[in-house]
């Protein structure tokens, strides 16, 4: 197939994978201006190289006509979690979604792969708008841990490396450092509530300040500059108090300020008009 018929094919996949990456970014996003912890730490995705795909079209024995319909995972996926717990989370939003529809769910958390390997996967449905119109697209998504990803990271490197011909000391090796994956995951799962609690308050407070900050700098522009600089100076002194209750009063207050500044300034541009016009 000609380089430039592979372009074409491919460019669908591509539209997809970066629309994928911008709606989990912008969840994460969103759980953080919330306040929220995210189950979902990072998203990354990649289309599958024209290498892939020939060396995988051969091994299955996939026609070039065949492509789209044989190989699931020319868009891929992969979504990172801090805890295993997460994956449940970040699976239930993605049924949910209505965007899309899955297809299958392969479940390599609960059935670890004789490798070593552990991940959950999801083949979804996607649509995309191409100049052509719409199109309905496969994408697979990967959703592991960080502990799962450093592992098969690694590993995938290896086979990599050895083909299909990787000795089995190395496996073993493999094998021995996937136990304590699995074991590493279990010890940070049994400190995830404290991580959520200390992740929570931390976002509670950026937003917090944030807002704070967002408003000192809007009454520059209605309040009188040394009124401004005693509020910040305020701002200050309660911010190092280290205390999310005072630093909520401090913020409801200035809302408050900065309302009423906002209502005088409505005021007096209508005056401003009503003088212009002459209308008063
Ligand atoms: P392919 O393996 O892609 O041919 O299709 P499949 O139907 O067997 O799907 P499977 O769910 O087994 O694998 C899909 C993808 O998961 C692979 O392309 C890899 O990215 C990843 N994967 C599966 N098994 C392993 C493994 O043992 N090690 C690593 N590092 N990745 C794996
Ligand atoms: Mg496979």
């Amino acid at each position: 197939m000609e380089i430039q018929l592979w372009r074409e094919l491919l460019n669908p996949y591509e539209l997809a994978v970066n629309e994928i990456i911008v709606k989990f970014d912008h969840l994460i996003k969103q759980h953080k201006e919330r306040g929220l912890y995210s189950p979902i730490e990072q998203v990354t995705g990649r289309v599958k190289s024209i290498p892939s795909i020939l060396e995988k079209a051969q091994k299955k024995k996939i026609s070039i006509e065949q492509i789209e319909s044989k190989i699931e995972d020319l868009a891929g996926i992969r979504i990172i979690c801090q805890f295993v717990e997460d994956i449940d989370k970040v699976v239930e939003l993605i049924r949910n979604r209505s965007d899309m529809r899955v297809k299958k769910e392969k479940d390599y958390i609960n059935n670890q792969k004789e490798s070593g390997y552990r991940s959950y996967h999801l083949i979804v449905y996607y649509h995309i708008e191409t100049l052509d119109g719409m199109k309905e697209i496969m994408v697979e998504i990967q959703i592991r841990t960080l502990a799962m990803n450093f592992w098969a990271v690694i590993e995938h490197s290896l086979q990599y490396k050895y083909k299909r011909n990787m000795p089995i000391e190395i496996r073993h090796q493999l094998m021995e450092a996937a136990n304590s994956i699995v074991k590493l995951d279990e010890q940070m799962s049994s400190v995830r509530s404290e991580i959520i609690e200390a992740q929570n308050s931390f976002q509670a407070k950026a937003s917090i300040v944030t807002e704070i900050l967002n408003n000192i700098q809007n009454l520059y522009k209605v309040a009188n500059k040394r009124e401004v600089i005693k509020i910040q100076d305020e701002f200050y002194k309660v911010y190092e108090q280290n205390d999310l209750k005072k630093l909520r009063l401090f913020s409801e207050e200035l809302d408050i300020i900065t309302e009423g500044y906002h209502a005088q300034a409505i005021s007096l541009s209508g005056i401003e008009h009503m003088y212009k016009n002459n209308t008063y």
